[in-house]
């Protein structure tokens, strides 16, 4: 019974805080112009956009941006823009098999 009642209080925790988040969360937009918002305050969008990395490079990049120049943006956006990043400009593109 106890463990019953501990497991719904922290369930009731993470529904609260999840509604506390929300509450003053913006509301959710596409990790495109999430990237565009967040990259281009310092430097022109194009900076990044003419780069082409390995998600490990773009990493790197971005959590420099962060913590070294101070880019205002959360862990969770970091991720968001490196996975974005990572698959709109990879270091290696996918060349279709044409035959022959
Ligand atoms: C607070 C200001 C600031 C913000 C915000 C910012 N940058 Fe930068 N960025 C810089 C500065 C300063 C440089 C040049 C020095 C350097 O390369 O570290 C730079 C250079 C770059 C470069 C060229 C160098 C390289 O490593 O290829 C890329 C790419 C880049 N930024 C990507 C981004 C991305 C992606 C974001 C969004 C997550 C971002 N930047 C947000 C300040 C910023």
């Amino acid at each position: 019974m106890r463990g019953a009642a501990v497991c719904l209080s922290v369930l009731l925790c993470f529904f609260i805080s999840g509604m506390l988040v929300h509450a003053t969360d913006t509301p959710k937009e596409d990790s495109d112009a999430l990237f565009e918002r967040k990259c281009s305050v310092c430097h022109k969008i194009d900076r990044p956009k003419s780069q082409r990395k390995t998600q490990e490079e773009w990493k790197n990049t971005v959590i420099r941006m962060k913590n070294i120049h101070r880019a205002p943006i959360t862990d969770e956006e970091t991720k968001v823009i490196v996975d974005y990043l990572s698959s709109a400009y990879p270091r290696y593109m996918r060349v279709p098999y044409t035959g022959g």
